[in-house]
Parts: C-alpha cells; sequence; structure tokens
C-alpha cells in the first residue's frame, strides 16, 4: 500500500441491510500481549484480521513465541520464549505494544522496550504505566529512547490512577497477576475491553475481580495456564456503522452487535431523531426522515466513547441547528475537521470544543486522513456527500477497520478503493 491508495466514495446513497460485527481491535491487542504470560496454549477467537494485529503477531514471534493463524482463530504458545526486547520496528508500528511491558515483566522478571513516540491525537504519554510498574516494585531505566524494566518478583500494591487510562489500567492488571499478593487499582478505566481481558487472564487461573468498575483487584498466581476465549464485538466498529446509517438516512441492521456497551452512542442516536431498536443482539438504526443537531461530550467510559468522536462530528455536519462537541479524553484529536471544511462542513474549534453548524449539503472532495477514527469520520462524509469523495491515508483506517469498503459495500454503499498504480 502506499499513500496515494485511496477510497474512492459517490456519495448520496443511504446504506441499507445487514452486517454482523467482528471482534474488538482493543480487547484482542491486550489480550494477544498477555498470551506471552502463560505457559500453555492459548486458542484465541474472533480475532479480527486488522494491520495491528498483525503487527502484535509479528512482535509475538520475534519474542520467540508460536502464532498459528487460521482465520478469525490465533492460536499462541509462549512456552518458548526467548527473548524480552520487543523490536524497535515493531514497536514503532503500533503503540499497543506497550502491552508487553506488563506480561514480560511479570513472568521473565524483565523487559526492553523503546519508548511509543508522539501521535497525532494528542501527547500520549505513558507515566501511569512506568509509575505503576514501579510500585510493583519494577526498576525502570530509560536511556537512549529505549526502556528497560526489571524486577526480580513483582509485589503487590494500591496504585491510584490520576485518570483512567484504558492502557495503563490494562497493563498493570496483567503486571498484577503473576505478582506476590494483592494489588489494587483504583481510579480503574472501566471499558468492556478491560472487562474481556479479564475474563481471559481469568480464564488462564487468574484471580482479577471487579474489572468494569472503578476499583480492581487482583491477586497474584504463580502461574497461568493455556485457556480459549472469544473476543468481544467491536464497539466501535458498530457504532460507526450505525452513525453512518442515521448520516446517509439509511437503515441497517447490526447482527451480532455488543448493544449493552453502546448505551451513550445509542441515546445520541435517539436524542438527534434516528429511530433505534434492539432485539437481542441485533441492533436496527434508521434515519429516514433527517436529524437534529445534538451536543456531545467525550468521557471514559461509559461515557460516549473518544474514538467516535470525529464520525459523530462527520454526522452532525448536516444535522438540522448547531451542535457543540467536547473533547474531554484526548487533548488534540481535531484533525479531521479541516479536511470535513474541505467538504463545505461549517465547523469552528476552540481548544478542546468544536461547533458544528448543521449545512444542507456536503461536497465530494479529495481528503486525507491522519489518524485511524478521524479517517473513518472522512469516509462517513463521502457517503453522505454529493458527488465523488477521495479519501487518502488508507493506512490509518485499515489498521482497525476490516475491509471498510467490503463492509460498506454490504450495505449498498458506492465504495471502491483504488490503489496508486492503477489510477491513470
Ligand atoms: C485506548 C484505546 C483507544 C482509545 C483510548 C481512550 C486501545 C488499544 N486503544 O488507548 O482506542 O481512544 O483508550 O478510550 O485500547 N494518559 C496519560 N498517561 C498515561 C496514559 C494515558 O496521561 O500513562 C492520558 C492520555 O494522554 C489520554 C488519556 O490518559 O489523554 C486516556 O488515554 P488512555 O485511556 O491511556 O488511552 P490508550 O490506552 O492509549
Amino acid at each position: 500500500m502506499t499513500a496515494l491508495d485511496a477510497f474512492e466514495i459517490r456519495g448520496g446513497r443511504p446504506l441499507s441491510g445487514s452486517v454482523r460485527v467482528y471482534g474488538a481491535k482493543n480487547a484482542a491487542l491486550p489480550i494477544l500481549a498477555a498470551t506471552v504470560m502463560v505457559e500453555g496454549t492459548c486458542i484465541i477467537d474472533g480475532v479480527p484480521a486488522l494491520e495491528d494485529v498483525r503487527v502484535m503477531i509479528e512482535i509475538l514471534r520475534a519474542l520467540g513465541a508460536g502464532v498459528e493463524q487460521d482465520g478469525e482463530r490465533i492460536v499462541v504458545d509462549a512456552a518458548s520464549i526467548a527473548h524480552t526486547d520487543v523490536p524497535a520496528d515493531l514497536m514503532a508500528r503500533m503503540r499497543s505494544s506497550i502491552f508487553l511491558m506488563g506480561p514480560l515483566i511479570a513472568r521473565f522478571g524483565e523487559v526492553r522496550v523503546s519508548r511509543p513516540g508522539g501521535c497525532v491525537i494528542g501527547q500520549r504519554p505513558i507515566d501511569f504505566h512506568l509509575r505503576g510498574l514501579r510500585q510493583l516494585g519494577a526498576a525502570i531505566e530509560e536511556r537512549h529512547g529505549f526502556i528497560r524494566c526489571t524486577a526480580r518478583r513483582l509485589t503487590g500494591e494500591t496504585i491510584t490512577l490520576d485518570f483512567p487510562s484504558v492502557g495503563a489500567t490494562e497493563n498493570l492488571m496483567m503486571a498484577a497477576a503473576l505478582a506476590d499478593g494483592v494489588t489494587r487499582i483504583e481510579n480503574a478505566a472501566r471499558e468492556p475491553e478491560i472487562v474481556d481481558l479479564a475474563r481471559f487472564l481469568n480464564a488462564c487461573g487468574a484471580q482479577v475481580k471487579g474489572a468494569g468498575e472503578d476499583t480492581i483487584v487482583i491477586r497474584g498466581v504463580h502461574h497461568l495456564h493455556g485457556a480459549a476465549h472469544r473476543i468481544i464485538p467491536d464497539r466501535i466498529v458498530a457504532g460507526t456503522i450505525a452513525l453512518a446509517a442515521a448520516a446517509t438516512g439509511g437503515s441497517v441492521c447490526l447482527e451480532g452487535a455488543p448493544t449493552a456497551y453502546l448505551g451513550a452512542v445509542l441515546s445520541k442516536l435517539r436524542e438527534a431523531g434516528a429511530r433505534v431498536e434492539v432485539s437481542g443482539d441485533a441492533l436496527w438504526v434508521r434515519a429516514e426522515d433527517g436529524y437534529r443537531a445534538v451536543d456531545m461530550v467525550t468521557a471514559p467510559y461509559p461515557g460516549f466513547p473518544t474514538d467516535l468522536q470525529a464520525p459523530f462530528m462527520a454526522w452532525m455536519t448536516m444535522a438540522r441547528g448547531t451542535s457543540v462537541i467536547r473533547e474531554n479524553v484526548f487533548e488534540a484529536r481535531f484533525r479531521h475537521v479541516d479536511e470535513l471544511l474541505r467538504m463545505g462542513a461549517d465547523i469552528t474549534v476552540d481548544l478542546r470544543t468544536a461547533v458544528v453548524r448543521g449545512v444542507p449539503a456536503l461536497s465530494g472532495a479529495e481528503v486525507t486522513a491522519s489518524d485511524l477514527r478521524g479517517g473513518a469520520a472522512l469516509v462517513l462524509a463521502g457517503l453522505m456527500a454529493e458527488g465523488v469523495t477521495r479519501v487518502y491515508g488508507l493506512h490509518h483506517i485499515d489498521r482497525g477497520y476490516q475491509d471498510l469498503e467490503l463492509y460498506l459495500r454490504d450495505l449498498g454503499a458506492d465504495i471502491i478503493r483504488i490503489q496508486s498504480g492503477e489510477d491513470g
């Protein structure tokens, strides 16, 4: 793939039909990282075919684990792990490789990673991860861009996070699973993906209680054994498609949707006038007569997810009225705004707040994704717009959406992937 690969979208068609929601990237990544702690074979089902997952598999193999992949199933045998240095080139390709820190230090007493670089959606520091590991007794040394962490054995402690960070909660939960004694993580993040990770760890013999609440208590055990686990469905993918259905005036059924995790999103859809019906694990979204502007504030779960802020904003560009959107989780997550302006949206940004005045139409344009969810927002805007939109920067979108163009085509969208060589 090159930077010139693009989605070409002919907008204006309502999405209609039904699709099945696949497994959650943000659950699969920490669970795959956790397999390195396990002295046995882990069978993980429902793993999405995404670029970030491919990088995680490469990392596991580079560490010496046996990994076999058969469609959505990944089998990991980490008995033979021979290294605890995460290769810097792979680390640079995916921020989530930071998840290897907790598991590797817990099982082997050492780990070396390169410090993850900056990120377009904000600074994304890892101070909570490092402080928590220190509290568990790890010695941490930073030199020449590498972080080396060592500990003879980690010891349980009470750790209070300054902010309910998803990644820090997961990393510390994994480290504590093999520590001596009891660890309490206070002000823990409560995202469903954390609950899924705890379920996996417990299936392997860990003793984690309270995942999904703001205090998690982990009683360390001496070793973990192999287990089978199915990844929960992706609530961000489901939310993106639900917003796209409403934004195009469509009618879509999402099968296998994690409706219980989508409360904040479904209530915004209803508030704006979309019809939302839940029947078992099927979610119907219809918005055939337009929709009104609603305000939205992102917050840690169960608040409105920051990962759907950009798609939500794209939806609001054509709402009746004005929407005020506040981003409370990341400090710089409005990179999609300039691109939406190129398509005729009316948006002003002041620090963490965007004011979106609904316009009657967007017009197709050439736009570039600069991050994953911002990229999804541009695709959504392309589906809503008159004429042809080209969205570049597909490597961002492919990190988190599996064959997005095929998925949308199943719902009647006119979208193709153009590879740079094909385009005259
Ligand atoms: C995870 C998700 C990402 C989502 C985010 C927030 C994965 C793989 N990614 O990212 O899709 O957008 O949660 O829901 O699950 N922070 C610090 N110090 C730290 C850690 C975080 O200051 O050590 C700050 C961050 O800068 C940010 C906030 O805490 O402002 C939340 O970040 P965090 O929850 O850690 O996000 P990630 O785990 O990186």
